[in-house]
């Protein structure tokens, strides 16, 4: 059979994929699970085009690493903006059917996790939220063992000719990334003396804005739709969402800019 726009998407499959829990069903439950399968399906993506361009780090390309970058800070901008869709539901509209999703929650997204660790922000007590021995947990394991983003960018500058301060360039990876005077000092030396890295240094401090941007609407979005109610996944929903609005990938680049 010739291939087809319907074919080649798998487009039946994917239609066949909104499976409405609640009984009715109620009509905003269908926005919902569209709208988490499109972040789903763009945090793909976004892990996709982050491999890509710590490859191209540590090839040397930099122009193709800029231009990768370029492309993950507009898929991010879409992702905030996607927000306001959900913002249409009203708190009435969301308590018809959040029963339904029982303790079922973006906590869990192993996605999201995955992109936290591939960026640089591990954390490895996420793991314990899936299944010993489960495919996901696997996933979310063989990210916090690999290379950041933000080491693929050390390797780069060393590459450039920088000379990187002991313990940067081989920290333990499994860690979130912590601030480190010795090596700010130089990003603040390059920053005077090396346009290209400066551009890329600017798109990553984009890039933690941006993930703090989408961090930012969705509590808020959370905080308009479940007031101070608990989360489905257990926490204690906008207050601990709340907790992470400060929560930095790249600490040495908010950390240099006084002295820029
Ligand atoms: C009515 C809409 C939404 C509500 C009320 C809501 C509520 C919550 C709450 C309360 C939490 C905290 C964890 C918990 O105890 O469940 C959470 C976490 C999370 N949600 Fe949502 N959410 C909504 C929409 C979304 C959407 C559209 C996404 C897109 C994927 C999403 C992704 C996440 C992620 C990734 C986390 C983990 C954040 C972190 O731990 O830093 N949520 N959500």
């Amino acid at each position: 059979m010739a291939l087809t726009y319907a074919s080649y998407l798998k487009l039946d499959e994917i239609l066949a994929l909104q499976e409405p829990r609640s009984d009715g069903p109620e009509h905003d439950e269908l926005l919902f699970i569209v709208i988490h399968q499109v972040y789903e399906l763009w945090f793909k993506q976004i892990l996709h085009e982050v491999d890509f361009l710590a490859a191209a780090l540590r090839k040397g390309e930099g122009a193709r690493a800029h231009h990768t970058l370029k492309r993950v800070l507009t898929i991010l901008k879409v992702l905030v903006h996607q927000v306001d869709i959900l913002e249409t539901m009203t708190p009435l509209e969301f308590l018809s059917f959040r029963d339904r999703l029982e303790s079922g929650s973006g906590f869990q997204s192993f996605q999201f996790r995955e992109t936290e660790f591939a960026l640089g922000y591990k954390h490895a007590e996420a793991l314990s939220r899936y299944p010993e021995g489960s495919a996901h947990r696997a996933r979310l394991a063989r990210r916090l063992e690999a290379p950041t983003l933000w080491d693929a960018f050390l390797h780069w500058l060393a590459q450039r000719g920088h000379a990187l301060p002991a313990g940067t360039l081989d920290r333990d990876v499994t860690q979130a990334v912590t601030p480190h005077a010795a090596l700010q000092d130089l990003l603040v030396r390059l920053y005077r003396s090396d346009t290209e890295a400066r551009a890329v240094c600017e798109r990553l401090v984009d890039l933690d804005e941006g993930l703090l941007e989408w961090r930012y609407r969705h509590v808020r979005m959370v905080e308009r739709t479940i007031g101070a109610r608990t989360g489905t996944g257990g926490s204690s929903g906008a207050a601990y969402l709340r907790g992470t609005l400060d929560q930095r990938l790249f600490p040495d680049l908010w950390e240099i800019r006084t002295r820029l």
